[in-house]
């Protein structure tokens, strides 16, 4: 107990000397930003149900950390929680320094009840939001909160410069607690429950029971132009979200400067994030904000719709707002468009460095299956996999044992391509296709460029699939619906200016092409960004080797390294 008042009290002093750093003229050096990660359960109330909840420091969600293009990050975690934990920087580079990743198993064995690990890290060549989260069992489901790096001192926005910035997480919310949920589902073979709200900074909004004070309000000045940055923290669900009556202009994804676009509404999956710009310039009012998911596969979802309020200063709160036109659930035509439309800026300041020439040609199925279950519900138990292969999680992490050469924890021949090729996308197939589980990892040369046509299947069913890759961006160079044409379809590859991001959606039944240079070693994880399916084995890694120079190779473990 008074190790974890100290440690909230602490926290709050290192944030506020943070966020004060973040905010003060200060010369364009690079400074240390240090925050402390209380990991402590907390009672919460939504929807009329109030349950214990794992947070960082109580919050929910958790502290924002502000930093700036450059700077040195040190978060120390402290757990004082029943479960184990680990934190991950979604899309933070993390050059040579995979230690500080993240992923439970794959760079660290997590952080056990009662110790604590100092994630320390360069923040590196890029500049905009990323958020961080648990990245262990479900628990990401309450641990999660937003990232920003602003850009270096005395470099502006390549776009107008707003007067007030906002930070907007969406998320999901269960009534009861999540793990429990996600045991019975796996002691089933099933899906564990759908979640029973969106939240808007984990708030659900009023067409919700309970929830007049569990609504996110924002109040803007007519006039003004406001940055949001938009967070998909939910486990599973693609989301639409949209301003009534208030347009955006979308000026960056995944810490990456689009060219800017206007739309009504924005598509955004599971890991991603996405700036616009909003302006104060309707008539003066209250104005709902609204996320409800995008589906079209035919599968159940909780297409319940979050709210929160746009509100102009000096409007009371008796005046009824207005829903947003959200693009209907199933809307596959905007979602296509919508993604079509996200470009790199690729200007002289930022240019987008798309390879040209590819060492390494990858094509990866993602498919359905199951597995024998005797003391499951219908006999069996879902899984997932990319060509054909379930990835089985090791008990040790993998970046541990690829650095001190540890043999016997994982292979390296996840294989380049499927065992067969088939008509991917054409009528369902049930057949057992004998999935084969391994921990079986793709090793790539150091700095190879690598082209990787992620192909969704119809094996159950088809589906969307946010795919995201640790330790690298990548740019999304081609995506279509229905079988990749791999003679037709590189023609038509934008290598000029494709979208540069860290997660991307493969479409329902198509598939997707990315290119990256693998300049950074270490062990990256790469997996579906919906939680039920990286559960079911929708997962890989790649050994990135070392380069031939000292300052190209992993760097050593640091002392604190969590042991398993
Ligand atoms: Cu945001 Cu491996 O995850």
């Amino acid at each position: 107990m008074a190790i974890s008042n100290w440690g909230s009290h602490f926290s709050r002093i290192t944030l506020f000397i943070a966020g004060f750093l973040a905010f003060t003229s200060f010369p364009a050096e690079a400074a240390v930003k240090q925050y402390q990660f209380d990991i402590q359960v907390k009672n919460v109330s939504r929807l009329c149900h109030a349950k214990p909840i794992v947070t960082v420091n109580g919050r929910f969600p958790g502290p924002t950390i502000y930093v700036r293009e450059g700077d040195r990050v040190i978060v120390n975690v402290t757990n004082h929680a029943k479960y184990n934990m680990s934190i991950h920087w979604h899309g933070l580079k993390q050059y040579r320094n995979g230690w500080a990743d993240g992923p439970a198993y794959i760079t660290q064995c997590p952080i056990q009840t009662g110790n604590s690990y100092s994630y320390d890290f360069n923040v590196t060549g890029q500049r905009g939001t990323l958020w961080w989260h648990a990245h262990i069992l479900w628990l990401r489901a309450t641990v999660y909160g937003a990232i920003v790096i602003m850009p270096k001192q005395g470099t502006p926005y390549p776009f107008p410069q707003p007067n007030m910035e906002q930070i907007v997480i969406l998320g999901e919310w269960w009534n009861t607690d999540v793990e429990e949920i996600v045991k019975q589902g796996t002691k089933m073979g099933l899906p564990p429950n759908m979640s029973d709200a969106h939240t808007i900074n984990g708030k659900p909004g009023p067409l919700f029971p309970c929830s007049e004070k569990h609504t996110f309000a924002m109040e803007v000045e007519s006039g003004k132009t406001y940055l949001l940055r938009i967070i998909n923290a939910a486990l599973n669900d693609e989301l639409f979200f949209a301003i009534s009556g208030h347009n955006f202009t979308v000026v960056e994804v995944d810490a990456v400067y689009t060219k800017p676009f206007t739309t009504q509404a924005i598509l955004i999956a599971p890991g991603q994030t996405t700036n616009v710009l909003v302006q104060a310039n309707q008539m003066p009012g209250r104005y709902f904000m609204a996320a409800r998911p995008f589906m079209d596969a035919p599968l159940p979802i909780d297409n319940k719709t979050a709210t929160g309020i746009l509100q102009y200063k000096g409007i009371p709160n008796t005046v009824l707002p207005t829903l947003p036109q959200l693009p209907a659930p199933n809307d596959t035509t905007f979602a296509l468009g919508y993604n079509k439309k996200l470009k790199s800026l690729n200007s002289a300041k930022f240019p987008a460095n798309v390879p040209l020439k590819v060492d390494r040609k990858l094509f990866y199925t993602i498919g359905f299956g199951k597995d024998p279950c005797p003391t499951c519900i219908n006999g069996t138990k879902l899984l997932a996999s990319l060509n054909n292969i379930s990835f089985v999680m090791p008990e040790i992490g993998l970046l541990q044992a690829h650095y001190f050469k540890t043999k016997g924890v994982f292979r390296t021949d996840f294989p380049d391509k499927p065992p067969t090729p088939f008509n991917y996308t054409g009528a369902p197939l049930t057949a057992n296709l004998g999935t084969r589980h391994g921990t079986r990892l793709s090793k790539i040369a150091f700095n190879s460029t690598v082209e990787l046509v992620l192909q969704d299947t119809n094996l159950l069913t088809v589906e969307s699939h946010p795919f995201h890759l640790h330790g690298y961006n990548f740019f999304v160079v081609g995506t279509g619906i229905g079988n990749f044409d791999p003679v037709k379809d590189p023609a038509k590859f934008n290598l000029v200016d494709p979208v540069e991001r860290n997660t991307v959606g493969v479409p329902t039944g198509g598939w997707t092409a990315i290119r990256f240079r693998a300049d950074n070693p270490g062990v990256w994880f790469m997996h579906c960004h919906l939680e039920l399916h990286t559960r079911w084995g929708l997962k890989v890694a790649f050994v990135v080797e070392d380069g031939p120079g000292a300052d190209q190779t992993i760097l050593p473990p640091p002392k604190d390294l969590p042991p398993c």
